[in-house]
């Protein structure tokens, strides 16, 4: 693509503003920002009016779910078949640490910060702990795959040997990077990160398979063996991660997708919510959901749809192997982005003043055939850090890690 194209196209889009001062960037860089341009996904664009609520969605329908009384009675055998897979070398894990973590506010990858109060204790450093308990019992390291984006790649992998991978095998250890996207502000206006340069962010959770595959990583699954993969979020630092009892209810129950879930304590509680829809697996957002569905109680008077997803998913590589061309739906999400401004300044801005687009990950589960809720206790297992203080916090979790006996 030349200028001239370039600004045709983005005269008819109404986004001639962003080639305000083209003339004056290096050969190399107008090259760059013409390449930008051509890569734009303008079909994005058309969802920023639409709205996300569910009214074409359903029937829905309550999913297989092992809860926790069952889990404990059968622990030892569930147990057992994951480990034995850990140990043939069939569980691998992603981290998905691609976010950009707008609401902790802090200038590193969010897995460096450091959530300890005596003693430093990064959140990574709390991930490869949890999954070094595996390792120790399973006696084998497990594959462990980092996903980040080219916004925080270098830190986190700088991060990681700085800290000699915190007692994980090195060789076990493998970085992808994600996808990006571009970001537009309320009025669907294109950003600039710098002049010539769009604001990008990372294309949100829902394509780490696909990157992993552009990544090349698919056969690195292949060469290993791995059957499973355990994706999780970054930010919980009471993640369980490649949970044998997990992984064996998951095989056992012959699922080809398994979901960590924690009861919800009250019916409008802010959590995506797993069911079934037309026969398949499915999450519905708690905005998604109304008020009749939110409350809707079994026979024994408990909530009906009760189980809210942690971000702890596991998948049959066969399966995702066979989706990982299927097209995503994409999310328009409002966020913070810096950007720079008409008179060349630039701006942090500290509440959201635009959108992203993002691919998410629970979309993935409607494409899977089944999928397996696995209850767990969220006093265990549920630490996320979202923000400094308050609600899914720095704070709450600091909370939660001592209750768990962890020394901070
Ligand atoms: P969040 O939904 O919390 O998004 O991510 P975020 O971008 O990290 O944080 P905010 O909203 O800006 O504060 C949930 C998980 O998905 C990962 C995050 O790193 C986290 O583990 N994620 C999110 C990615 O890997 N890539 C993305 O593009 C977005």
């Amino acid at each position: 693509m030349n200028k001239t194209e370039a600004l045709e196209l983005l005269e008819a889009k109404n986004q001639a503003h962003i080639m305000k001062g083209f003339d004056t960037l290096t050969a190399e860089k107008q090259a760059e920002f013409l390449a930008q341009i051509e890569n734009i996904n303008w079909g994005d664009f058309e969802l920023i009016a639409g709205n996300e609520a569910c009214e074409n969605r359903g029937p829905f329908e309550v999913p297989a779910a092992v809860e926790c009384a069952e889990i404990e009675a059968r622990h030892d055998e569930f147990e057992a078949i994951g480990l034995e897979a850990i140990q043939k070398g069939e569980v691998a894990a992603v981290l998905l640490a691609g976010g950009m973590g707008t609401r902790l506010g802090f200038d590193l990858p969010k897995g460096c910060y450091n959530v300890g109060v005596t003693r430093e204790l990064y959140i990574f450093e709390c991930l490869i702990n949890n999954l070094m308990k595996v390792v120790e019992k399973a006696g084998c390291f497990i594959p462990f795959y980092v996903m980040t984006s080219e916004k925080n790649d270098e830190n986190t992998r700088k991060f990681f040997k700085e800290h000699n991978y915190f007692g994980y095998d090195e060789s076990y250890v493998r970085f992808f990077i994600q996808d990006m996207a571009c970001a537009v502000d309320y009025n669907g206006k294109l950003l600039l990160e710098e002049s010539g340069r769009l604001a990008t962010s990372p294309n949100g959770n829902g394509g780490w398979f696909a990157s992993m595959v552009k990544a090349g990583l698919d056969k690195d699954l292949h060469k290993r063996g791995v059957k499973w993969i355990n994706i999780f979020a970054v930010d919980n630092v009471l993640q369980q991660i490649a949970d044998p009892v997990f992984v064996g209810a998951t095989i056992s129950g012959g699922f080809c997708c398994g979901s960590k879930v924690v009861r919800k304590v009250e019916p409008q509680e802010k959590l995506g919510l797993l069911c079934m829809e037309n026969g398949h697996p499915s999450i519905v957002e708690y905005y998604e959901m109304d008020k009749d569905m939110a409350e809707a109680c079994a026979a024994d008077g408990s909530l009906l749809y009760k189980h809210g997803v942690i971000l702890n998913y596991l998948f049959a590589v066969e399966k995702l192997e066979e989706i990982v061309n299927n097209n995503m739906m994409v999310h328009v999400v409002e966020k913070k982005i810096p950007y720079v401004n008409e008179a060349g300044e630039n701006v942090s801005p500290t509440e959201p003043n635009g959108y992203k687009f993002e691919l998410l990950v629970l979309d993935m589960i409607q494409m899977m055939d089944n999928n397996l809720a696995f209850e767990v206790v969220r006093e265990k297992e549920f630490a996320p850090i979202k923000n400094l203080h308050g609600v899914d916090s720095v704070d709450s979790a600091r909370e939660l890690l001592k209750l768990n006996g962890i020394e901070l």
